[in-house]
């Protein structure tokens, strides 16, 4: 019956990212729709790339990258052409996103189709890999099965090096909800999550925090940076579009989250955030957790 369970949610992920695949190959937004998000992400992925960088005092040449579920390789060769000189690592699923990031034939980047519910460093040669960045960008979220996600985030844990970071950017619930509140004012119907994620919250902050000792750091970029968007896009532009106006994407909304600024506000599911790890301390009389 698990067996079962897991096998239809594995079919929901790869039946989705085929029909993606098929569709925009190599594509920016390959894997999103929105090209204001997607640059956006990428935008902190390498903002916040740069800063670990910046302050290491490690040979960039010896600082191992990963992307897991690196979909069509879009995002590694972002950070090939900005960084030359890391060493860089993805995952994928999805068989034919797979051969899409495989064949861009990136200098230095090692691929493989692989799950990063199982392992995150078995990269078919005889190395044993640990990673001073790890990053995802709505995969764990793909993970339908909050036991599994937990699973996965314990392997960014333990394949991490100790001064090393990992860049999330997934979907959290409750902004969502908070979205879907200032919808509901103005008559919106709700949005719901898609049918191939499953949204993180912040008890698996705490899984994080309180069982893996990966805490939350400041980040190059704010946390609620989409939130400014989010709110113009799915809540002002739906009140204020005349029938026949542009559905998505206009002029308008991009013109107000310019002049209004990012990061108001928390109706942004998406959220950017920076996590380091801290040796746990179980002591009653001193914090929980130090540096
Ligand atoms: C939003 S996309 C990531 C985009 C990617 N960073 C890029 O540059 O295109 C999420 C990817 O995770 C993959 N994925 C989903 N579940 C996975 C799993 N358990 N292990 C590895 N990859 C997974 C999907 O196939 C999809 O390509």
């Amino acid at each position: 019956m698990v067996e079962n369970t897991k096998k239809s949610n594995d079919q929901i992920i790869l039946d989705h990212y085929k029909k993606v695949a098929s569709n925009h190959t190599t594509d920016l937004n390959c894997t999103i729709q929105d090209p204001r998000i997607r640059e956006a992400e990428v935008q902190f992925i390498v903002k916040s790339v740069e800063n670990f960088v910046e302050n290491s005092s490690k040979d960039l040449k010896k600082l191992n990258v990963i992307d897991l579920g690196c979909g069509n390789g879009y995002l590694l060769s972002v950070l090939r052409e900005k960084f030359p000189d890391l060493n860089l690592f993805g995952i994928e699923f999805t068989p034919e996103l797979f051969d899409i990031a495989k064949n861009r034939n990136l200098y230095n980047t090692r691929i493989i189709q692989g799950d990063i519910r199982r392992s995150i460093n078995d990269f078919n040669d005889d190395n044993e890999y640990s990673f001073d960045i790890i990053i995802s960008e709505r995969v764990i979220i793909n993970i339908l099965d909050h036991k599994e996600q937990r699973q996965a985030l314990t392997l960014i844990k333990n394949n991490l090096e100790d001064d090393g970071v990992y860049i999330q950017v997934e979907s959290y619930f409750e902004p969502l909800v908070n979205l879907n509140r200032a919808r509901k004012e103005m008559a919106l119907t709700s949005i719901e999550p898609s049918k191939h994620n499953k949204f993180l919250n912040r008890y698996m902050i705490g899984f994080m925090r309180d069982r893996l000792g990966l805490c939350e750091v400041e980040s190059s970029i704010q946390t609620n940076f989409l939130s400014t968007y989010f709110f113009l896009s799915r809540v002002f532009h739906q009140v204020t579009r005349p029938p026949g106006g542009k559905v998505k994407y206009s002029h308008m909304v991009d013109f107000l989250t310019e002049g209004i600024g990012p990061g108001i506000g928390n109706y942004s599911p998406i959220l950017f955030k920076v996590f380091k790890k801290f040796t746990p301390t179980y002591s009653k009389s001193e914090p929980r957790f130090q540096k």
